[in-house]
């Protein structure tokens, strides 16, 4: 039998109060609680880096991050950091340099490009793909995906 909790917390800068059951993971929780369907779900075990969330300022795995957990955090997905155009030019980076393919990957893929430069604005490529080597992308070879990043680090610190 599933426990139910209560949790607030807000997403996207929006307050959210919901009852859900205990075992419920963060990811789960932002897609069918809440309908932002940008966190994906690949593996369900912290391996592949496409259910990326951000959490306090922080990036999680949400598929290992049970939703009560983050009661009273401010989280924010892909679509916050779209519609508040913070990550607007990684965003465009990706577009042009063909570093979306089928695009499942790109969510967690960007929330960790802003990661990697928040705390390391000027990485080199070997940087690049240390950082991002938690997220999988069946598609595009990293290739473009680590061009696109290098760019948007030269030009914010140019
Ligand atoms: S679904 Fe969470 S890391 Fe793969
Ligand atoms: S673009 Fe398809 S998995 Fe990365």
């Amino acid at each position: 039998m599933d426990q139910n909790v209560d949790i607030t917390l807000k997403v996207n800068g929006q307050s959210v109060s919901r009852r859900i059951p205990a075992r419920t993971n963060l990811v789960d929780f932002v897609r069918y609680e809440l309908e932002l369907t940008g966190s994906h779900v690949g593996c369900e075990h912290g391996v592949c880096g496409a259910c990326t969330i951000r959490v306090d300022g922080q990036i999680v795995r949400g598929c290992l991050m049970l939703a009560a957990q983050a009661d009273g955090a401010e989280v924010e997905t892909i679509e916050g950091l779209s519609e508040d155009g913070s990550i607007s030019d990684l965003q465009q980076a990706f577009h042009e340099r063909n570093a979306v393919q089928c695009g499942f990957c790109t969510p967690g893929m960007l929330l960790t490009a802003e990661e990697l430069l928040q705390k390391n604005p000027s990485p080199s490529r070997e940087d690049i793909r240390e950082f991002i080597s938690g997220n999988y992308c069946r598609c595009t070879g990293y290739q473009a995906i680590v061009d696109a990043i290098e760019r948007v680090a030269n030009e914010r610190s140019a």
